[in-house]
């Protein structure tokens, strides 16, 4: 049984504003990049990790995550948006490791994902699902308002689901629905909705919150401080 995590990690943190990759911003002396890396491989349950990284800087990338195995780290240039990053890694893991059971995507942007979470996604898809994603509940009060700002409809949040990463996929899968994806899209899952595959859910947690601008990276910190992560 094989499994792979795609690590998409090409953006460039314009929204973090820390004038360098996200990826690489450091918490507490690890970069979010060598946090995300980490949980996977401490999860016990992924055994290669195929990173997409800013085509400019993938030596730096490759300096930064050393301190793993490099028989199972892997850096490839990324792409100009998320989905283009992924597709790009997908390519190399589907010739480096052709025979891998379980594809997971996720986000080094997710730093702090809990391991055990990581498995549950690996463990559904072995399961049977053929995609899974990491989901909460919302807790804010949803509106749907006009072009001027209007409240139209408070919307019935209760089946509504907000999603992190890691996302898991049978490697068919995740394949077809790349192939019939047009546009650039912010999830991997939503492409296999929209290829007509069914999406399984599991249940997220907090601390896998996607770390995008100064007020995260502050939280992240706060919760470091007083748990481990
Ligand atoms: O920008 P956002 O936070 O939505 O990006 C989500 C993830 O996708 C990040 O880990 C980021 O590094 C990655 N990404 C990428 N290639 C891009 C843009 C974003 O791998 N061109």
């Amino acid at each position: 049984m094989t499994v792979v995590a795609l690590v998409p990690a090409a953006g460039r943190g314009v929204r973090l504003g820390a004038g360098m990759p996200k990826a690489l911003v450091q918490v507490a002396g690890r970069s979010l990049l060598v946090r995300a890396v980490g949980g996977l491989l401490d999860s016990g349950r992924v055994h290669h990790v195929v990173v997409a990284a800013p085509p400019d800087q993938v030596d730096v990338v490759e300096r930064e995550l050393g301190e793993f195995d490099a028989a199972a780290v892997h850096v490839v240039a990324g792409g100009a948006d998320r989905t283009e990053s992924v597709r790009l890694a997908l390519a190399v893991t589907e010739r480096a490791v052709p025979d891998a059971d379980v594809v997971l995507v996720h986000d080094a942007a997710r730093a702090f994902t809990p391991p055990a979470m990581i498995g549950a996604v690996v463990d559904a898809v072995l399961g049977g699902a053929s995609a899974v994603i990491p989901v909460l509940p919302v807790a804010d009060t949803i509106k749907q308002v006009d072009e001027a700002g209007a409240v139209t409809a408070t919307v019935d949040r209760s089946p509504l689901r907000s999603v992190q990463t890691p996302q898991g996929f049978r490697p068919g899968v995740l394949r077809a629905a790349y192939d019939a994806a047009g546009d650039a899209a912010t999830d991997d899952a939503g492409l296999v909705e929209r290829a007509g595959g069914e999406v399984r859910t599991v249940p997220g947690h907090p601390n896998a919150l996607k770390i995008t601008t100064a007020f995260d990276l502050a939280v992240a910190e706060s919760v470091l401080a007083v748990e481990p992560i």
